[in-house]
C-alpha cells in the first residue's frame, strides 16, 4: 500500500490523511507523486514547457515534476534536477541529477556543462517545524535562491516558476521577481490542499541574459 506525503510522495501505506483524490490517481497513472496535477494544471493553462526546451527542476525528489517535464520536451529537450534526494525511480537519456543542498549549490555546475536553460521551476519547500514563522523564513530562503539561480542559469526570455507561502514576505518577493521578469502572476492549483497557504509564483520573460 502507498502513501502520499507533504511533498506529493508515494511511500507505503494508504488510509492516512494525504491519501486524497489526487494521491490515489497518481498512483493509478504511474506519476511519481500527486504534486505533478500542480505542474500539469499550470503548464496547461499557461503553456511553459514546450518541445525541444532545456528545463532545470529545482526540488525535483521524488521526480514527478521532472517525469512531467521530459514528456512535454521530448527526445530533443532535457531537464536538469537538483535536491538533496537522489529521485531513484526516474530515469531518462535526457534527465540529469545534481544532488546538493540548493542554498550552497552554485549553478554554474551546470550552465558551464550544459549552458542556459529556457525554464527554471522551483517546487522546494524545508522540512517544516510546526513553528509558523521559522517555516515561513525558511520557505522564503529557498524561493530567494531559486531567483538566485533563475538570475545566473535562465537565458534571457526565459520563463520561471516557484512555489511560495502566501504571507507579508510573499508579496516582497513577487516584487523583487518584478524586476527580472516582463510579467508576473500568482496562481493557486486545484490540486493545492484545502487550507494550505501553497501558491505559485510564475514569472515570464526573464528581461536580461
Ligand atoms: C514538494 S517536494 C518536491 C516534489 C517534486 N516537485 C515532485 O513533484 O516530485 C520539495 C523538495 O524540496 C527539496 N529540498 C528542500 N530543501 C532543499 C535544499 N536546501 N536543497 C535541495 N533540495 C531541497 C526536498 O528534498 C524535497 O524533495
Amino acid at each position: 500500500m502507498q502513501r502520499v506525503d507533504i511533498c506529493g510522495r508515494n511511500s507505503q501505506m494508504r488510509g492516512n490523511r494525504w491519501d486524497d483524490h489526487y494521491a490515489r490517481r497518481a498512483r493509478k497513472e504511474h506519476r511519481l507523486a500527486r504534486s505533478v496535477y500542480k505542474l500539469e494544471e499550470m503548464d496547461r493553462k499557461f503553456r511553459l514547457i514546450r518541445p525541444a526546451l532545456r528545463v532545470l527542476d529545482l526540488g525535483c525528489y521524488p521526480g514527478s515534476w521532472s517525469q512531467y517535464a521530459l514528456m512535454r520536451v521530448g527526445p530533443k529537450g532535457y531537464v536538469l534536477g537538483v535536491d538533496q534526494m537522489r529521485p531513484d525511480r526516474l530515469e531518462a537519456p535526457n534527465f540529469a541529477f545534481f544532488q546538493a543542498d540548493i542554498l550552497h549549490w552554485d549553478p554554474s555546475q551546470l550552465t558551464d556543462r550544459w549552458g542556459p536553460v529556457d525554464v527554471v521551476l522551483s517546487d522546494l519547500a524545508p522540512k517544516t517545524t510546526g513553528n509558523r514563522s521559522t517555516d515561513a523564513a525558511r520557505s522564503m530562503q529557498l524561493c530567494r535562491k531559486a531567483l538566485e539561480v533563475a538570475t545566473s542559469a535562465l537565458r534571457k526570455g526565459g520563463d520561471f516558476l516557484c512555489k511560495i507561502f502566501e504571507g507579508e514576505e510573499s508579496v516582497a518577493f513577487r516584487q523583487e521577481a518584478g524586476l527580472l521578469f516582463r510579467r508576473t502572476r500568482l496562481f493557486k492549483p486545484a490540486a493545492v490542499r484545502k487550507g494550505s497557504r501553497e501558491i505559485y509564483l510564475i514569472g515570464w520573460g526573464k528581461r536580461s541574459a
